[in-house]
Parts: C-alpha cells; sequence; structure tokens
C-alpha cells in the first residue's frame, strides 16, 4: 500500500515536471502580444480594448511592468496603481489574454524576500482569474542601462533567489529570461548571466530594427534586410552577434522563445539640443521600413518554419525619444495599420496565432498534488499537456507492477 502511494506520488511529480512547460503553447502556433502605451503621451491612452479593436482579433498577450519593490511613479498613472503595482484592471477586458509582467528590479542589493512573496501573492491573484501568466525579470541585465545591469557577479544569486522564491510561491507562472539581443561588437554577451536551465521557464529578447550596426547612432531610414530577425537570433549574418541565442538557451535546453519587445524604429526627427526638430529624411518610407522588419520574421513562413521554438513575441507600441531621435515603434497605428493586421490575417487564415478567448474560462485544476501545472487557456493546449503525461503515467504504471 505504502509502495503505491509512493509510486503514486512519484508518478505525478514527474508527470507535472515533464508536462512542466509553464504556459506553453500549442505546437505550431504563435501568441501575438501587445505592449501599449498606457500614459498620456504621444502614443498614450491606448487601452487593451483599443488594441483588439485596431487588430480585429483578441491579442494572446499584453505587456505590463513595475518595479519590485514597486515604485510609486504618478507619471505612469493609470497603468500603474498609485502604490507603483500595475493596475490589473486595464488588462481584466474580459479576454483570458496571458499576462507578461516586466518586473525591474530597483538595485541589485534591495530587493528582498518578501517584496519577491508580495510579487508572488500578487501574480496569484491574476492566475485565479483564469489568466496565464508571465514574469519577465531584470530584463537586458547584460546591458549597463539598468540599475541592476551589467554585473552578473551580483545578478545570478539575485536570479537564483528571485526564481526559487517565485516557483515555490507562485508555482503556475512562467519566469522569462531575457536578455538584450548581442550584436557584433558583443557588448551584451549572454552567457555570464545565464542562470541554468533549472532556473528558467522560458528565455527571451528584447530586440528592434533601428538601422544598420554600421549606422549608428540611427539618423536615418532603410528598409531591413530580408532575414534580419534570424541574423540577430541565430547568428545568421553581420548584424547579430557570434552566439546563436536561438540554439544556445532555446534549443538546447527545450525551452519556449518569446521576442520580449520588438518593432521597426521609424525616425522620424533628430531633436536638438536648443529643443528644435531636424527631420530625417524616410527613405523607403514608413511602411516600406516597418514591413520590411515584421517580413522578416513573423510574417515569414520559412522563419517560422525553421524556429518552431519561437512562440509569443509583444509589439513595442510606442512613441518615444532615443538618443535624441524622434522614433515610432508602432505597427499597429497609421501608415502601417492596414498591411500589417493583413499579415496577421494570412497568419489566422493558416491557423497559426493562438488568440485570446473574448470570455475567461474558469481555470481547470488538474490534481490536488499538481499545483505546478500550467492553466492552459485552450483545449489544445491541455491535450498537449496530456500526450505528454500519458507515457509517464504508463512508465510508471509498470513501475508500481514491478515494486508489487
Ligand atoms: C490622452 O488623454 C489626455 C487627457 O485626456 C490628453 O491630454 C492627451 O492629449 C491624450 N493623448 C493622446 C495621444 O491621445
Ligand atoms: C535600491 O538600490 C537602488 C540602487 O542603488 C536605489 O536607487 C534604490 O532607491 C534602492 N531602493 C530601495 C527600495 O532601497
Ligand atoms: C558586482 O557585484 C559584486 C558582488 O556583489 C560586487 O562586489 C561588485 O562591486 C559589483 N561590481 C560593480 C561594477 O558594481
Ligand atoms: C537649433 O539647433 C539647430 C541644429 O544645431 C539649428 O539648425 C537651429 O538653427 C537652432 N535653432 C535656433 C532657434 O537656434
Ligand atoms: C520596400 O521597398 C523595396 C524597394 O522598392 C522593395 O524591394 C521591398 O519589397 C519593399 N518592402 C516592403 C515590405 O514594402
Amino acid at each position: 500500500m505504502r509502495r503505491h502511494f509512493l509510486a503514486l506520488t512519484l508518478t505525478l511529480t514527474v508527470a507535472v515536471f515533464v508536462a512542466g512547460i509553464k504556459n506553453q503553447v500549442s505546437d505550431g502556433k504563435i501568441v501575438f502580444g501587445v505592449w501599449f502605451d498606457g500614459t498620456t503621451d504621444i502614443s498614450g491612452n491606448d487601452t487593451t480594448a483599443r488594441v483588439n479593436d485596431r487588430l480585429g482579433f483578441n491579442a494572446g498577450a499584453f505587456h505590463s511592468w513595475q518595479m519590485i519593490p514597486p515604485l510609486p511613479a504618478p507619471q505612469f498613472a493609470p497603468l500603474q496603481n498609485a502604490d507603483g503595482t500595475v493596475n490589473f484592471d486595464l488588462y481584466n477586458e474580459g479576454t483570458n489574454a496571458a499576462v507578461f509582467l516586466t518586473v525591474y528590479p530597483q538595485g541589485l542589493y534591495n530587493v528582498t524576500d518578501t517584496d519577491i512573496l508580495n510579487l508572488a501573492a500578487q501574480c496569484n491573484k491574476i492566475s485565479a482569474l483564469g489568466r496565464n501568466v508571465f514574469v519577465r525579470f531584470a530584463p537586458e541585465m547584460n546591458g549597463d542601462w539598468f540599475v541592476y545591469g551589467n554585473n552578473a557577479t551580483a545578478f545570478i544569486p539575485l536570479w537564483k533567489n528571485f526564481y526559487t522564491l517565485m516557483s515555490n510561491n507562485a508555482p503556475q507562472v512562467a519566469i522569462v529570461w531575457s536578455p538584450n539581443y548581442n550584436g557584433p561588437d558583443s557588448n551584451e554577451p549572454y552567457d555570464p548571466y545565464w542562470p541554468g536551465a533549472a532556473y528558467v521557464d522560458w528565455v527571451g529578447l528584447s530586440l528592434y530594427w533601428k538601422g544598420f550596426v554600421a549606422d549608428w547612432p540611427w539618423q536615418v531610414n532603410k528598409a531591413a534586410p530580408s532575414n534580419y530577425v534570424a541574423q540577430i537570433i541565430d547568428a545568421q549574418g553581420p548584424e547579430g552577434g557570434s552566439v546563436s541565442f536561438y540554439k544556445t538557451y532555446a534549443v538546447a535546453y527545450n525551452k519556449p522563445f518569446v521576442i520580449s519587445e520588438t518593432g521597426a524604429a521609424f525616425n522620424e526627427n533628430i531633436v536638438n539640443t536648443n529643443g528644435s526638430l531636424t527631420p530625417i529624411s524616410p527613405g523607403p518610407g514608413h511602411v516600406n521600413l516597418t514591413m520590411s522588419f515584421w517580413d522578416s520574421f513573423l510574417f515569414n513562413q520559412e522563419f517560422l518554419t525553421t524556429y518552431p521554438l519561437f512562440k509569443m513575441v509583444f509589439s513595442f507600441e510606442l512613441y518615444k525619444v532615443e538618443d535624441s531621435v524622434q522614433r515610432d515603434f508602432r505597427a499597429l497605428t497609421d501608415p502601417t495599420l492596414s498591411p500589417f493586421v493583413a499579415g496577421l490575417q494570412t497568419l489566422d487564415n493558416m491557423g497559426l496565432i493562438s488568440w485570446a478567448n473574448s470570455a475567461v474560462q474558469s481555470s481547470e485544476t488538474t490534481t490536488s498534488t499538481s499545483t505546478a501545472s500550467t492553466q492552459s487557456s485552450t483545449s489544445s493546449q491541455k491535450s498537449t499537456a496530456n500526450m505528454i503525461q500519458l507515457p509517464i503515467y504508463t512508465l510508471l504504471f509498470m513501475l508500481v507492477v514491478m515494486l508489487k
């Protein structure tokens, strides 16, 4: 009897572990997600409902962000509450879109266990509504532009503690390790920051088309090379570094890969030191430039076939000043909205996109011991998990028989 119990416990544990790619997306599908601007800036006053209206589909995921510990920042209302946590009401628009929460540490040394437990509790509340939750912790840690960046020695223990506490207290949340893409000069290497496969659920990258490396600081507009994103993620050309992120981290450890933030920058104006604006030549034009980038991966059959672990992407729907240039990263506004949505429609016709359902499904619970299993938002995701569990159950049934 005891042996049976032991074997059963083992069965469930192993099944959960093996089936345990958190928030797995069905084979052959991609989740199209949006980082929208809820502030009152130029690209602002956007909402999830407005995004879905423009798309004509329900985006599969929405990006949001906060600091850890939360830092009140009135300029980010209504995206954030007065206490600096994400205003989830803005994301609770009646679909079951996944919630992709970027969490920026305030520093390398002052994120406490209590802060992490508070975040876990916050995520559990969102999961309880039947939403898949992702947390992208300390993104772009391999660059020197964030206060927590550019220090692998201090980063690794911070990450491991974060992952351990989150996975113990909010086991259904997928933790995303997401550095900045490393270019040919190798200023932002990945490997010093890799905490090990046991501490990562999904791998991701920030990557953008702003121009060729040689054209920095990007005060010109040029179309992207037709394989630009493969150059970046898989060392397939001069714009990328020498290490294939996709093979080294996604393929080697069978981790789903998300392009966590992305877009093509249409470089509009140089902001001069006296505040005046100097227009930048449109080059090939806004539509051509933006679509050349998205055509290099999302709207590209060969890319999708070559990189099946590419499961999710977030379009950065913002207009912002960077390196003294006004850049429009948006795809989901004029003049690019219509060709972009046509691209999505084509993918949808081929059944390649996993959209959100318009009503939140009640979360399905499996067994009482399998708290680590994921809440699947579609029945096809559910059956993928079951398919993986089946052979394990068979195997362990044999083990039970042997123990007898
Ligand atoms: C957003 O709303 C604010 C307040 O109503 C307004 O001042 C601002 O111009 C709006 N911005 C955009 C981009 O619509
Ligand atoms: C954490 O440390 C950073 C960098 O040293 C500092 O800017 C921030 O104010 C600190 N935050 C807290 C809550 O201690
Ligand atoms: C990086 O972190 C280590 C360990 O905490 C610390 O000793 C070192 O001073 C940090 N380096 C920088 C450049 O901050
Ligand atoms: C501001 O700076 C730009 C670029 O240096 C210059 O062309 C322009 O004349 C200046 N405008 C004024 C009002 O000084
Ligand atoms: C952009 O323009 C070039 C040159 O006319 C053309 O070859 C290319 O197909 C265009 N790309 C898009 C996405 O419109």
